[in-house]
Formats: structure tokens, sequence, C-alpha cells
């Protein structure tokens, strides 16, 4: 039933021509995991170059490095979660998607939340941070947090994490490090949805 549901939206996105980043894309970046089993959203950014070609999100460097903190806190990507980002199509040479492009990009992600309906959403990074909550803030500041928000008509779990480009430039695991952190957030995620 989900599928179908989410069948259906992703035909609309594949013609969708709303902002001009429709102009540009090779493939719209759609999700990744299983609608039926999933227990959580993650919401990332926007795709990169990897995920232009491919059609998935985070299959880059950033992508690999999620898989890897998903794992050693014993998440199941392909299980535990449902992966999307907050604009469908790759942004020109990367850049931040600007509020016009994910305002038209808006309707399909709340669709894709109001389908999968999960208890739990992480915003991975501050882009995806920002578009549901307060601009000003800093994700170093909230991330770990468990903030109760309405999204999509319901009140879920909302919990910030750092995005894995910004992990990218660290490499210590020493407590209090980036990565460090990361790993305390995903298992704190981890017990949330177990
Ligand atoms: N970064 C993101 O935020 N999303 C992706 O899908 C890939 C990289």
């Amino acid at each position: 039933m989900k599928r179908e549901k989410l069948e259906k939206l992703k035909q609309e996105c594949l013609e969708c021509k709303k902002c001009p980043l429709g102009e540009t894309r090779i493939n719209i970046v759609f999700s990744d995991g299983n609608p039926e089993t999933a227990k959580a959203i993650l919401i990332g950014e926007a795709p990169g170059e990897n995920e232009d070609k491919t059609g998935t999100p985070f299959v880059g460097r950033a992508g690999k490095l999620l898989n890897e903190f998903l794992e050693k806190a014993g998440i199941s990507r392909e299980g535990d979660l449902y992966i999307i980002n907050t604009v469908k199509c790759r942004p020109p040479k990367n850049r931040v998607p600007t509020d016009a492009e994910k305002a038209a990009c808006e309707a399909y992600l709340l669709k894709q939340i109001e389908i999968i309906n999960p208890e739990v959403m992480i915003f991975c990074g501050a882009t995806a941070l920002k578009s549901f909550y307060n601009k000003k803030i800093q994700i170093s500041k909230i991330r770990g947090e468990i903030l109760e928000l309405e999204i999509g008509g319901k009140t879920r779990k909302c919990i910030p994490i750092f995005h894995p480009s910004y992990l990218l430039r660290y490499h210590s695991l020493e407590e209090g490090s980036p990565r460090n952190l990361m790993l305390k957030d995903l298992t704190k995620i981890k017990n949330l949805i177990s």
C-alpha cells in the first residue's frame, strides 16, 4: 500500500519542473530504504553528483561515511531507515538549496512523511534542521536533542545529527569530537527505534 502511494508520488516528481533544478538534473533522487519496515526518516540536504547519476541518496563519499556510522550504531540503512533530502534534484555545483527550491519540493517531502508516518525523524545536517526548525539555531548546539515537532499532522520525535560531509574533515574519535558525538547520537536513535 505504501509502496503504491510512493510510486505514484515518484511519477509526479519525474515530471516536476516547479523549480530550476528540474532543468539541470540527470535523475530525481526520490528515496532509499524500505517503506514498509522503516522506523525513522532520515533527511539530508540535497543530492550531489553521485546521487544525481544514480538516483539514490547518500551513495558518494559522505554516504559511505554515513553507512559506516549507521553500522557502528547497529542501525540498518535498508531496514530501519527511509532516506530522503530537502530537495529531490541536485543543485548545480552542490550548492545549498535555496528557500524557493526547498519550498517547491516541500509538498513531495511532506507527502512522503505522511505515507511513511514515522515516530522518529532524523535531521541530518543544518539544512534539514533549518527546514523544520528555527533558522538561527546552530546544529552543534542542538544535535542529539530530541525535539517534539508537529510535522505532517502528527507530533514526531526529531533528532538533529551532524551531516557526514562535516565529519569527513575530522578523524578523531576522542570524547567530545564530532565523530564521537555522531556515534553517540546514532546510538540514542538506535535505542529510540528498538
Ligand atoms: N548529501 C546529502 O545531504 N544528501 C545526499 O543524498 C548526498 C549527500
